[in-house]
């Protein structure tokens, strides 16, 4: 049994194998430019963030019905209780599917009906975030929470993702007010490949309560001391910093420096399909580039449930720290 987890950095239209994308092709009448999944496979060596991101939107193409999502996510979920996962808060990007033409209650019902199902399948509790592309206008952002009204008993929180440089927080500050009134928890992407100051601007101006990256908090020692003593969770995917080329090697991440730290950090897989493995493979992968020690290890399973959006009512959360607390290692683990 692996070590019980949460996964709180996932786009789960980041979890497409290139099996399902053909898959749903050929359901949907979609014609992919790649001849098979090997093909495809090859595409997936990327330069930066944008590179990733052009084929990530050109791939999801392929998801049209609510029975699609649903195929989707419980895909993931079943990949991801294999890997000790519990719990699961999974971002999706509402634009990307209602610029195709896809309704945002396609996609949150055809999600839903996963997640629905999710504890007696899987054994995983889940939340929903949806997330605004920052390389979109924030009047479409706004127009996005307005036309999510009607699920919002879904989704627990909102997020904010795409292409970072350029995009500052600041400027969603309208729309996670908004969000924040309408009881919404608040996370975004800041630092992936922007500067410290985008991780100061989504405290400061949006309020995050967590903060997905946060990897160049590391270039600036003040706000690495706010974060450690406000205890911001950090929600880090060390595979997908390898891959998008922000560290060069596994060996370089600054995980072991965030640990010693005292940051709030958490491993996660962001695009298990394209970074080459779900967060199971994420733990073993620095495991074994940055020698980590299980007990070092235990505390990333622990922030990791300590960071999730838990209600404390409903006893998951100290269900899932008593699971961490008394994991027993197995050997080679
Ligand atoms: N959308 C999907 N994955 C992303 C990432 N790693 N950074 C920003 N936006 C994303
Ligand atoms: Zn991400």
């Amino acid at each position: 049994m692996p070590l019980p987890k949460a996964e709180l950095h996932l786009h789960i239209e980041g979890t497409l194998e290139p099996e399902l994308a053909f898959a749903l092709a050929e359901r949907n009448g979609v014609e992919l430019p790649y001849a098979d999944t090997e093909a495809l496979r090859e595409a997936y060596r990327f330069s930066d963030l944008q590179s990733f991101l052009d084929l990530y939107y050109e791939l999801m193409g392929v998801l049209h019905t609510a029975r699609d999502f649903t195929e989707l996510a419980d895909a993931y979920l079943a990949r991801a209780a294999a890997q000790g996962v519990r719990h699961a808060e999974i971002f999706f990007d509402p634009q990307a599917h209602t610029a195709r033409g896809v309704p945002i209650g396609t996609v949150v019902e055809g999600l839903a009906a996963a997640l629905d199902r999710a504890e007696e399948r899987h054994g995983v509790s889940t939340r929903l975030i949806m997330c605004f592309l920052r390389d979109e206008s924030a009047e479409s952002a706004m127009a996005t929470l307005e036309a999510a009204k009607p699920y919002l008993h879904r989704i627990t929180g909102v997020g904010l993702d795409s292409a970072e440089v350029g995009h500052p927080p600041s400027k969603f500050r309208e729309v996670y007010e908004a969000a924040s009134a309408l009881g919404l928890r608040k996370v975004a992407h800041a630092g992936e490949e922007g500067p410290p100051e985008y991780i100061r601007e989504a405290l400061d101006v949006l309020g995050v309560e967590r903060v997905d990256h946060g990897l160049r908090c590391m270039e600036d020692a003040e706000l690495v001391a706010r974060l450690v003593r406000d205890r911001v969770p950090l929600t880090l995917c060390p595979l997908s910093n390898v891959r998008l080329r922000a560290i060069d090697v596994l060996e370089d991440h600054p995980l072991p420096a965030m640990l010693a730290a005292g940051l709030v950090a958490t491993v996660n897989s962001d695009d298990p399909a394209y970074f080459g493995g779900y967060v199971g493979d994420n733990f073993a992968a620095v495991r074994g580039a940055l020698g980590l020690g299980r007990e070092q290890l235990r505390v990333l399973a622990r922030n990791s449930f300590e960071a999730a959006f838990l209600d404390d009512e409903e006893g998951l959360r100290a269900r899932y720290l008593a699971e961490v607390e008394a994991y027993e290692f197995e050997a080679g683990e």
